[in-house]
């Protein structure tokens, strides 16, 4: 078992980050923001560090397209030019994007260098800031280029998510329907039951949903075996995200995902393993929920291509995870070209 970096919530979390620059006193903090957090997260989080040190800021544009090399490069030549050593602190704060590429700037400065990830949005909170993954696109291929290494601690404070707009939410909420679904039926039956996607109801369930990851994390941390199920829905839902950014016009995260949980709960289905009753109450519950992807079916060969790049793939075959029931995902499973492309077909004609 790995232990993975404590997870601390609201003032608690202020705290700790205050505690943890006392006792290691770094050279100097960097806050790595983008142009939504430094407006709406930065004025509130600058006003609770306690440091004698000094603080910089450095601002990227956000977005999936910003989420790359260059952008890398041009923060460890400013990096650089701050004459930030080793001793340092960089506190990311922002979405899974500015987490993942954060981490990884942090990871390689000067051979590693103490990060700190503040997630500000629900998919960062519940996913991307947990576990360690780091990393950045290469051209559409989607964290291609990345490593395994942990944040000293993340600190979740869900009053940021009033910041947030609501398909920001809801691409975020993609990943914790996911998590129910891989682990947990009683989580999912919950989920389910609730009418809207409001702060107040999300408190709970994103600690449920850190609790599932950081348990099958703490198992697996470099996705061997067991972490791979943490990937339901994103066979499909990274392709499809990666086409729609090859040709310029991005979907959220999320909405790959749910997508994504879809046909793979129908491939799960025509595999005998999901019934047909807990693939209708999917479908039926994530279609009502999120908008469908305007996907056409002579795109298949282009997503299929992405399909084959699949960080899980073994020996060029395609494997999946797929749903065994509710609550219950398996990993390493192959899936036909003619199945995948039947499923995808499926989802592109359901009204
Ligand atoms: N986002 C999947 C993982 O962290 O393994």
């Amino acid at each position: 078992m790995n232990n993975i970096n404590p997870i601390y919530y609201g003032v608690e979390g202020l705290k700790e980050l205050n505690t943890f620059i006392q006792n290691n006193k770094p050279s100097k903090i960097v806050l790595l923001v983008d142009e939504n957090t430094h407006e709406l997260c930065y004025p509130k989080l600058i006003t609770e560090i306690q440091a004698d040190t000094e603080i910089e800021i450095l601002e990227i544009e956000s977005g999936e397209n910003n989420k790359n090399l260059y952008i890398c490069i041009n923060l460890w030549e400013a990096l650089t030019e701050l004459k930030i050593d080793r001793k340092a602190l960089l506190i990311n704060v922002g979405g899974g994007v500015l987490t993942d590429m954060g981490g990884f700037i942090a990871s390689c400065y000067k051979r590693g260098i103490n990060f700190i990830n503040v997630p500000t949005t629900l998919l960062a909170m519940v996913d991307a800031s947990i576990g360690g993954k780091t990393g950045v696109d290469l051209g559409s291929h989607k964290n291609q280029i990345g490593n395994f290494v942990l944040p000293k601690m993340v600190l979740v404070d869900v009053g940021f998510l009033n910041t947030l707009p609501y398909e920001q939410l809801l691409s975020g909420f993609a990943e914790i329907l996911k998590h129910g679904l891989i682990a947990d039926k009683k989580y999912w039956q919950k989920i389910i039951e609730l009418d809207k996607i409001e702060t107040e109801h999300l408190e709970e369930l994103i600690k449920i949903s850190i609790e599932i990851k950081k348990n099958v994390v703490s198992n697996d941390f470099t996705e061997t075996g067991l972490r791979k199920i943490l990937n339901f829905g994103h066979t499909i839902g990274h392709a499809v995200e990666s086409f729609f950014l090859e040709k310029n016009a991005p979907i959220l995260h999320g909405e790959g995902v749910a997508m994504g949980i879809i046909v793979e709960s129908y491939i799960s289905m025509k595999k005998s393993l999901l019934s047909y009753c807990e693939y209708e109450e999917i479908k039926s519950y994530i279609s009502l929920l999120f908008p469908k992807l305007n996907l056409k079916k002579e795109y298949f060969n282009d997503i299929f291509i992405f399909m084959q790049n699949d960080k899980k793939n073994i020996n060029n075959e395609i494997k999946f995870v797929l749903l065994e029931k509710i609550g219950k995902a398996v990993y390493d499973i192959s899936v036909d070209k003619e199945l995948i492309e039947e499923a995808i077909y499926l989802y592109i004609d359901n009204e």
